[in-house]
């Protein structure tokens, strides 16, 4: 394993634990209902790789933060990611069964509880924001603001509507990157967004490289994903190898080939770096994550 892998492992690994204990603990306190609590408890705590949080305080440390304010906010944006695994495996959406090695949330549980539980996250998540502790109003603001974007039409939704639209169809490969921009790259681009604005004060540069690193590494981290549903291992990824061809998805692979989908991830972890040049070691976990975002095997 590289130095820079191993950061990246001993870094997720730490954002984990913090960001599972923070979610287990929030989660119990916020919600009401039986039922439905514990499915958003099983969605949610269901074992992820944290990597959007992880981000996000990585992207806190860039601006020389300890992270501790970007704890609730990386959570946050946790949530929003479990409420869209949720509904994209609804019956309606890619109707698959396997979700981190377990049963998805709508066989765990059913259709309707799995929908409520994706609606109740997503309310959740912007709870959590507005009140994240120890951070200004105008802080608060543009953090909602921020994943708001990424969340709606004009970010995963509208992603996710394209997606479902282009079923059975060939893109253009600037609508593939249009609609993988969209559904994967803008919550990924407000995890690290969001991690800055936690910092007191972020110069318009500093922000502009980190964003410009983000928009890489969302599009890098769903061609890898596209990737894996071909040469992955089921029990490896665990969710199950072969979904999109079997529901003929468009995909980077599909269009470009394996090997130039390779091309083509290795040239946005290239821009990714390239965007982190003016950050000292304070970056590294970024530059760590971003090659673990397209070694990763699950
Ligand atoms: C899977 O995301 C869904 C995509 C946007 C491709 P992750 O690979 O981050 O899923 P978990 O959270 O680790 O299960
Ligand atoms: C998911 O894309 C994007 C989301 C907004 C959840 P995929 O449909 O490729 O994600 P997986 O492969 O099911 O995790
Ligand atoms: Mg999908
Ligand atoms: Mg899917
Ligand atoms: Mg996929």
């Amino acid at each position: 394993m590289t130095g820079q892998n191993q950061l990246a492992v001993d870094f997720l690994e730490t954002c984990r634990a913090r960001v599972d204990a923070e979610l287990d603990r929030c989660i119990e306190q916020d919600s009401a209902s039986g039922r439905l609590q514990e499915a958003m408890r099983y969605s949610v705590l269901g074992g992820g790789k944290r990597i959007r949080p992880a981000l996000c305080l990585a992207a806190a440390r860039a601006l020389g933060q300890s992270g501790d304010q970007a704890l609730i906010p990386a959570c946050a944006v946790e949530l929003v990611h479990a409420y869209s695994l949720i509904h994209d495996d609804l019956p309606a959406m890619d109707d698959d069964e396997l979700r981190r090695g377990r049963p998805t949330t709508h066989i765990a549980f059913d259709e309707a509880t799995a929908i409520l539980a994706g609606d109740a996250l997503q309310a959740l998540a912007f709870g959590w924001l507005a009140e994240a502790p120890g951070l200004s109003e105008s802080a608060r603001l543009a953090m909602v603001q921020e994943l708001a974007g990424a969340s709606g039409h004009r970010g995963m939704v509208g992603g996710q509507a394209i997606d479902l639209e282009s079923v059975g169809k060939t893109l253009a490969l600037s609508q593939l990157e249009t609609m993988h921009r969209h559904k994967t790259g803008a919550l990924i681009e407000a995890s690290v967004r969001i991690g800055a604005i936690t910092a007191p004060s972020v110069s318009k540069q500093a922000l502009a490289s980190l964003t410009r690193y983000a928009k890489a590494l969302g599009l890098a981290f769903q061609v890898q994903d596209d990737l894996l549903d071909i040469e992955g291992d089921t029990e490896v990824i665990g969710k199950p190898q072969g979904s999109d061809a079997a529901r003929s998805k468009p995909t980077y692979p599909a269009l470009l080939g394996v090997a130039g989908a390779r091309e083509h991830l290795a040239d946005l972890l290239e821009t990714a770096q390239q965007s982190l040049r003016e950050f000292g070691p304070e970056a590294d976990p970024l530059r760590a994550m971003a090659d673990y975002v397209v070694a990763r095997t699950h």
